[in-house]
């Protein structure tokens, strides 16, 4: 473990807010970086003791000690090695209990915008002081530094910890949310069945993971594509947690898709509402105009040119992530990024009355007929306390049945390639020479 060593005066300080009390010692062990943040220290506290970590090729724990209680604090960076006492002040005695929340792909486009957002307070509410963990590879460690070092010198009030490691064995430890970003896109001349295979190993590893350390109750939201197969795999391999508290990402489809209906009719977004996609993230997923309102009205009376849904617009929210590829030349990253955190609060706060959220979730006991056993997109309400319900008074018509059949059976395909990574025998992979595509794949 590479440790520097800083001799001071035993001291308590506030730090980064009046707020936040931390307790220096003889032996403080911060990186070099760090140091020169440091406010000046006052307040002497006798016996207290903190030791940070600075570098992912440290080996052992950081003990950190605060009113004679050793914590152990692993891979905690910089000044999130600080101990607090959110009792102590008068500001943060009225905050919640903080939360732990696992990022993979930490140092990645998305999680650069997502992020900031989280620990400003955006996500989980001004009062929700938060922890975050986060998991990256052993290629993107020193990007994974950098990413703890700007969280450290934005000054976040509410977050409290920072931990960045390798194994998510340790970085799920306690974890309450999970947000899985990490995957490999798929490369030139890559079969679809081998990035099922590279990124199915991944979400089962983290799937064991999050089963054995994280939170029982965790909320786990897969966002690597494939997404919804990698949700499945990750529920499978993690049988302690409820199957239900696994999401695959499709809320970047519903505001897509809302975006092209407010475009069509003239009216700014918030006006388009009961947005459901159904399915796979990819280009089989179904966005669904019958259902959806424009103003209250269903948007077939407010938008007539029904070629248009059918086609037109259908292709678009398909497509788009792959129109945005070409534009940008690398996948979407911000928009992915707001919409990770507008599927959060939709499970953190109820939904209002008469509206619902897309997100994919797991099939059983589902009113739509959908097959069992797989991660698909639907539309779903919340009361607000993580937890959701999936809508029942939805029509489905010819039209809608016979394409959300389409992206059933493409999950189904996709499930049998990786049978292997399920526990449901041995991966039989039919997904043909024209096999369907991720949204960016177009
Ligand atoms: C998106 O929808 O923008 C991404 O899932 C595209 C991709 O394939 O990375």
């Amino acid at each position: 473990m590479a440790m520097a060593e800083l001799s001071t005066p035993k001291t308590t300080s506030p730090f980064l807010n009046s707020s936040s009390r931390l307790r220096l010692s003889s032996k403080l062990h911060l990186s070099n970086h760090f140091r020169h943040l440091l406010p000046p220290l006052h307040t002497t506290t006798p016996n207290s003791k903190i030791s940070c970590s600075v570098s992912q090729n440290s080996q052992a724990p950081v003990a950190v000690q605060e009113n004679g209680l050793v914590k152990t604090k692993k891979e905690c960076y910089g000044v999130f090695c600080l101990t607090y006492d959110l009792k102590a002040e008068e500001e943060t005695r009225s905050w919640k209990k903080l939360i732990n929340i696992a990022v993979s792909g930490a140092a990645g486009m998305i999680s650069n915008h997502l992020l900031f957002k989280l620990a400003s307070g955006e996500v989980f509410g001004p009062d929700q002081p938060i922890a975050l963990k986060l998991l990256g590879s052993e290629r993107s460690i020193q990007a994974l530094e950098g990413v703890a070092m700007e969280l450290e010198d934005s000054l976040f009030p509410l977050l409290r910890e920072v931990d960045i490691g390798t194994d998510p064995n340790e970085v799920f430890q306690d974890v309450e949310w999970a947000i899985l970003i990490g995957a490999k896109p798929r490369g030139p001349g890559m079969e679809r069945a081998d990035l099922l295979d590279i990124n199915g190993q991944i979400f089962a590893e983290q799937g064991k993971a999050l089963n054995k350390v994280a939170s029982p109750n965790v909320k786990v939201l897969v966002v690597g594509n494939p997404c919804n197969t990698n949700a499945l795999i990750c529920l499978k391999n993690a049988p302690n947690i409820p199957a239900k508290n696994f999401h695959a990402l499709t809320r970047l489809d519903e505001n897509r898709a809302k975006c092209q209906l407010a475009l069509k009719a003239g009216v700014f977004y918030d006006k388009v509402s009961n947005m459901t996609i159904w399915g796979n993230h990819s280009t089989t997923q179904v966005p669904d105009f019958l259902n959806a309102r424009i103003n209250g009205l269903p948007v077939k009376e407010v938008i007539t040119d029904h070629k248009w849904l059918e086609e037109g617009f259908t292709e678009s929210v398909q497509k788009r992530g792959g129109l945005l590829i070409q534009k940008w030349g690398r996948s979407s990253a911000a928009s992915t990024a707001v919409s990770i955190v507008d599927a959060i609060k939709s499970l953190v706060t109820p939904t209002p009355e008469g509206d619902w959220f897309s997100t994919g979730v797991y099939t059983d006991g589902n009113p739509y007929g959908i097959e069992e056993g797989l991660v698909f997109s639907m539309p779903c309400r919340s009361k607000g306390d993580g937890d959701y319900e999936l809508v029942k008074d939805v029509e489905i018509d010819d039209y809608l049945r016979k394409r959300i059949a389409k992206s059933e059976a493409e999950l189904l395909a996709e499930k049998r390639c990786v049978a292997h990574l399920t526990g449901e025998g041995i991966a039989y992979c039919d997904l043909g020479p024209v096999d369907t595509m991720l949204p960016g794949e177009v």
